[in-house]
């Protein structure tokens, strides 16, 4: 990868007592990156980036945000929460307000706007994170927005069983699928 890694992954595996909900995990997001995780419900995607932010702990392997490993408590703990935050985009599941917060969050973060400004630049969500992607804010989205993926991501993540089965380039992904599991999601998805 020719950008600088920031969140890396090695080998991690995470249970919740016999769930074996992340399988031998290994992912790494460069600075600036989009990744947009997709995959049936209950892949773990979800799992997947709750521990990038320790809101889950993790059984055996190795979290790192830009060289560090993860804080397990006290300050650093709260700055790592201040600094990578979470935005549930499920666009017809979750509170917009909630989502848009986040995202004017974002844009305080990453342009130093003032936050009424950067209240009323923020309408249509999708928009507003695409303008985060093309002003490098990294980015690791669950989404079910296909679209989203399509136009704003570097690479899709294709999670399965608690496995990442396809790690892939957008277009790749969604021309050629290369598992059966993949294909399947997509005939699904696709077809709505
Ligand atoms: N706190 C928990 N305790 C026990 N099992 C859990 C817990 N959280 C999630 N699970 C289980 O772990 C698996 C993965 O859940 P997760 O929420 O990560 O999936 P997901 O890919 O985000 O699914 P969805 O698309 O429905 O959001 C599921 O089988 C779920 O039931
Ligand atoms: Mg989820």
């Amino acid at each position: 990868m020719a950008v600088d890694p920031l969140i890396e992954l090695r080998d991690v595996n995470k249970y919740y007592g016999e769930l074996h909900v992340l399988q031998d995990i290994d992912l790494t997001v460069g600075k600036g990156e989009v990744v947009v995780v997709i995959g049936p419900s209950g892949s773990g995607k979800s799992t997947l980036c709750r521990t990038i932010n320790r809101l889950e702990t993790i059984q055996s392997g190795r979290i790192r945000l830009d060289g560090q490993p993860l804080p397990e408590e006290g300050k650093e703990l709260a700055r790592l929460r201040s600094e990578v935050g979470m935005v549930f985009q499920s666009f017809n599941l979750f509170a917009h307000k909630t989502v848009l917060q986040n995202v004017s969050m974002g844009q305080v973060k990453v342009r130093g706007r003032k936050k009424d400004e950067a209240d009323r630049r923020s309408r249509e969500v999708l928009e507003v994170m695409q303008q985060l992607a093309r002003d490098g804010m990294t980015m690791v989205v669950v989404t079910h927005e296909m679209g989203f993926a399509r136009s704003a991501a570097n690479r899709v993540v294709f999670m399965a069983d608690g496995r990442i089965v396809e790690d892939r380039a957008p277009e790749d992904f969604f021309t050629h699928p290369e598992s059966e599991r993949a294909k399947d999601f997509l005939s699904k998805i696709l077809k709505h």
